[in-house]
């Protein structure tokens, strides 16, 4: 694999991530319907020894969205390029990019909803008709310069599907919306790849870190990481449930996975006895910007009916109330 740029995330858990990576479907778990449809696009791409229509995968943060990216140019035999939508500021980074692809290649850009209007346009030409248009200099001297491109996969991701320009949105020849795990699939996950890690996690415990993992397979491997630790100062051989209990209190996590933000989050809403909260006032109350609050925060408390968004703004459901009349005592200001 050949990544262009993002030299900051090569830390040693980004290696360590890509190393946990599947290599194939059956160690892919999950998103069985996304799964499905794939093989048979795949495999009807490859009879015709043609390039695959391009993909755009969105959904919320780290439900393997690069994860599946990888796993196609695997199954197509395709070299991956990866790149992400800020690092491409001026029309000269795509067309290096573009012009650097090679027949059947693919080419992964992250955050494309992040894409600048005038860079669009030249995605445009290029994922239709293979086709570079660019023009050098301005103004009447002005030329267009046309480049035909190697027949190439595009695949897009993001975490706001809203947020791309429709042109942009129907050139993708598939759209596929990544869906929450369930906590058997996160276990699943999680001890695959502990035995990846050499370090063996018992299935009541993998089931453990699953569960409070808010149904997201990058949380559950970071949160793996973090119980291997406390199971390897511990001298344990396999890692434990009551040590990963341990560590995951340590470390703040709930029993339903509902870390600090989450809790001020639905604090907060609970807080307004009802009255939905707009989306720029929860922002300023938890200093955080809205984009972060609407991308990752959100989603899994609006799957799990934890919030429900009104057009008046968000309020907390009767399912937040019950969660925190059990766990948290709440001051009858509160309620
Ligand atoms: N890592 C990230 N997503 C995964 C998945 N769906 N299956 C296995 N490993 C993963």
């Amino acid at each position: 694999m050949e990544r262009i740029v993002d030299i900051e995330k090569f830390d040693n858990e980004y290696i360590e991530e890509v190393s946990l990576r599947p290599s194939s479907w059956d160690e892919y778990i999950g998103q069985q319907q996304i799964k499905k449809n794939l093989k048979v696009f795949i495999e009807a791409s490859k009879k015709r020894a043609e390039a695959l229509d391009h993909i755009l995968f969105f959904g919320p943060p780290g439900l393997g969205k690069t994860t599946i990216a990888n796993l196609i140019a695997t199954e197509m035999s395709a070299n991956i390029k990866t790149t992400a939508a800020p690092m491409i500021e001026k029309s000269g980074d795509l067309a290096a990019v573009l012009t650097n692809i090679e027949e059947g290649d693919i080419l992964f850009i992250d955050e494309i909803h992040r894409m600048s209007p005038a860079i669009e346009e030249i995605l445009y030409s290029a994922m239709e008709d293979f086709r570079l248009d660019i023009i050098i200099g301005s103004g009447p001297a002005a030329q267009t310069v046309k480049i035909d491109l190697p027949r190439f996969t595009l695949i897009g991701a993001t975490t706001r599907a809203g947020m791309l320009s429709h042109p942009l949105r129907e050139r993708f020849g598939m759209h596929f919306r990544m869906q929450f795990y369930t906590a058997e699939e996160l276990g699943e996950i999680v001890r695959l790849a502990s035995i990846k890690l050499n370090k063996i996690t018992r299935n009541e415990a993998a089931y453990e870190i699953a569960k409070r993992s808010r149904g997201t397979p990058r949380l559950a491997l970071r949160l793996l990481r973090r119980i291997r630790d406390f199971s390897e100062v511990a001298n344990e051989k396999e890692i434990h449930l009551n040590t990963t209990q341990y560590g995951l209190d340590q470390l703040g996590v709930n029993e339903i996975g509902f870390d600090e933000e989450d809790i001020r989050l639905l604090e907060l809403l609970v807080s307004a006895k009802g009255r939905p909260m707009g989306l720029s006032t929860i922002a300023a109350a938890l200093s955080e910007d809205e984009g972060t609050i609407e991308d990752v925060l959100e989603p899994y408390l609006l799957a799990n009916g934890y919030i429900e968004r009104t057009s008046r703004g968000r309020i907390a459901t009767e399912k937040s109330y019950t969660h925190f009349r059990l766990t948290v005592p709440l001051s009858d200001k509160l309620l």
